[in-house]
């Protein structure tokens, strides 16, 4: 699979399997995705998968560098020794002695903390040290705007490697995109699909009957073509399989900007400056 270069030299595929609210158990869907090819799977804490997804790759019985795992800290958890024992608890679950990344899930955010700024500070130093000790192989944040990535690179001795942030038609986040290309940070998709919302949006429907492409498929491409690291998730084993093994295709620049422009249908609604948890 083609992998991404990260800031610090190590590679990414790019595309990885999403395994948020997986409604059926998650270990049947992992067992799918590696079947079917995907070496990237991208989990959290908050999931509340770890433990499964660990028993799926535990029975898949893969080579540990074959695959790239990544998972997040929760809010929770967000001072130093909050962030330790996060990962500690990551690592047994994940059968696993070393993650290939690690993210801040959301930024201690402005509207909660008057001292959201050194909270996210405290949390980078700790995973620098866990960085530093090689027990996470590259670091990074989500859900972070330019204020709070500027704010986190004043003290930063490590750049993130990553932002994952809200990708995907309709949604794609210019400003935040094009700061993390000037500070050399991958932007990975969330919810490249809108969570499925998007797959009713006409418009969409229409540029992708175009291709002799899903909806869903046209999705994807887009986030690739946009240089963006992306993280479908799905529960049927046709779907998991078409998401990562497609034929490639060109979107034309026109659609690019179509699909750029299209109504917020897949949006969240959640906006990292503003939520409450
Ligand atoms: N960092 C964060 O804060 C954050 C937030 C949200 C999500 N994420 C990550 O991003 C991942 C993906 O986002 P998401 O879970 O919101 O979902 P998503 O990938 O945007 O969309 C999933 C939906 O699309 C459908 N789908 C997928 N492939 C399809 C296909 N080929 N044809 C038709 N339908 C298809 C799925 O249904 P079927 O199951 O029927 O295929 C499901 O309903 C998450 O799982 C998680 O790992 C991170």
């Amino acid at each position: 699979m083609k992998q991404v270069i990260l800031n610090n030299g190590n590679e990414i595929p790019e595309i990885g399997f999403g395994t948020w609210q997986t409604a059926k158990g998650v270990q049947e869907t992992v067992k799918s995705a590696l079947e079917a090819g995907y070496r990237h799977i991208d989990t959290a804490d908050i999931y509340g998968n770890e433990a499964e997804i660990g028993e799926a790759i535990e029975a898949f019985g893969i080579d540990r560098k074959e695959l790239y795992l990544t998972t997040k800290i929760w809010n929770s958890n967000r001072n130093s020794i909050g962030v330790k024992q996060s990962v500690e608890q990551s690592l047994k679950k994940l059968k696993t002695d070393y993650l290939d990344l690690l993210l801040i899930h959301w930024p201690a955010n402005e509207k909660q903390f008057e001292n959201w700024k050194s909270i996210n500070a405290e949390t980078w130093k700790a995973m620098e040290e866990l960085y530093k000790s090689g027990v996470v192989k590259s670091i990074g944040v989500s859900n972070f705007l330019v204020p709070h990535l500027k704010a986190l690179l004043k003290t930063a001795e490590v750049i993130p490697a990553v932002n994952q942030i809200e990708f995907h038609p309709g949604y794609t986040q210019p400003e935040t995109v094009e700061f993390c290309r000037e500070e050399g940070i991958v932007v990975e998709a969330w919810s490249p699909i809108g969570s499925g919302r998007l797959l009713k949006d006409e418009d969409l429907k229409d540029i992708a009957d175009q291709y002799g492409v899903s909806p869903a498929i046209l999705c994807i491409q887009f986030c690739l073509q946009s240089g963006v690291v992306v993280l479908p998730k799905s529960e049927n084993p046709e779907n998991i399989k078409n998401n990562l093994r497609f034929e490639r295709f060109k979107i034309s620049e026109s659609d690019m900007k179509a699909l750029k422009t299209l109504e917020e249908t897949g949006f969240s609604g959640l906006n990292p400056g503003t939520v409450d948890f």
